[in-house]
């Protein structure tokens, strides 16, 4: 076994797991409860604080967290099979993509959403026009059934790897996935000033939208 997800990065995923299993209860809540609603928001703007984390963590990051890492070219979904690689597979990397930009499109409208309803919305609802604030409303909704198809397919992807003979269900606990040849790299270690600095860049988006928010 070699390791591939760094300590940050797999800390990152569960806070994630968290954060989006929070929005999408507080989100039911909040069609009773103004305070539910502000907590809904609170944790939005946890959500894209975690994705700067990503983004940044992906120039910064280990070996295999960096986007460079990623096998998007089309002849890597072909030789996909005969020539497996540790990281994201050509699969793989795709999925993340399609995860990552899915949460990001519906943290993104959140910040335009408006719940006429309670009389509640995001933090720049009231400054976009009205067919903007409606339109990025409508976006958010639509956005729940596709974030819930997202990670249906990456649990019903992962089980499927697990049973066909590649154990890797775990790998963001342990951070280890199974060697493909005898002299792979395991990822690098992590830079602690380098650490600080997508800390410190997701911080500050966290403090100045919830700024906002109050
Ligand atoms: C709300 C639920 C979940 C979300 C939003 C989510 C999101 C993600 C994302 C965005 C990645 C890509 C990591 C990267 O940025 O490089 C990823 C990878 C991964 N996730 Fe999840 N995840 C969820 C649940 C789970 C669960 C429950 C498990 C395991 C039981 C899991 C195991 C993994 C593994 C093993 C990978 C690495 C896959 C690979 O080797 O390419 N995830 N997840
Ligand atoms: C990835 C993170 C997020 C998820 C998964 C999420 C999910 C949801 C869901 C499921 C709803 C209910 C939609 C419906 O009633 O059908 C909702 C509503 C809402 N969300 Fe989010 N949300 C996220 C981020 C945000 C952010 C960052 C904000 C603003 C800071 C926000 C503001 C709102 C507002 C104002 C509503 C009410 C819209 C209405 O009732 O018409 N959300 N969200």
């Amino acid at each position: 076994m070699t390791k591939v997800w760094d300590l940050a990065l797999r800390i990152w995923h569960w806070c994630l797991v968290i954060a989006i299993i929070a929005a999408f209860v507080t989100a039911e809540l909040a069609e009773e409860s103004f305070d539910a609603a502000i907590w809904h928001m609170y944790v939005g703007v946890t959500v894209l604080a975690l994705l700067t984390f990503r983004l940044v963590w992906g120039v910064l990051g280990t070996r295999y967290a960096k986007w460079s890492s990623l096998k998007l070219a089309p002849r890597h979904l072909k030789s996909e099979a005969k020539h497996p690689t540790l990281g994201h597979s050509a699969t793989g990397s795709w999925a993340t993509l399609l995860i990552l930009s899915a949460i990001l499109t519906q943290a993104f409208t959140g910040l335009f959403s408006f719940d006429t309803g309670l009389y509640i919305g995001g933090p720049f609802s009231q400054s976009v026009s009205e067919s903007l604030q409606t339109l990025a409303t409508s976006i958010h909704h639509l956005g729940e059934k596709v974030i819930v198809g997202v990670i249906a397919l990456h649990l019903a992807a992962l089980t499927f790897y697990q049973l066909t003979g590649k154990p890797i269900l775990l790998s963001m606990i342990h951070g280890k996935k199974r060697s493909v040849t005898r002299n792979d790299p395991p990822h690098d270690s992590i830079s602690p000033t380098k650490l600080m600095v997508t800390i410190a860049l997701s911080v500050t988006l966290f403090v100045w939208l919830m700024l906002k928010l109050s």
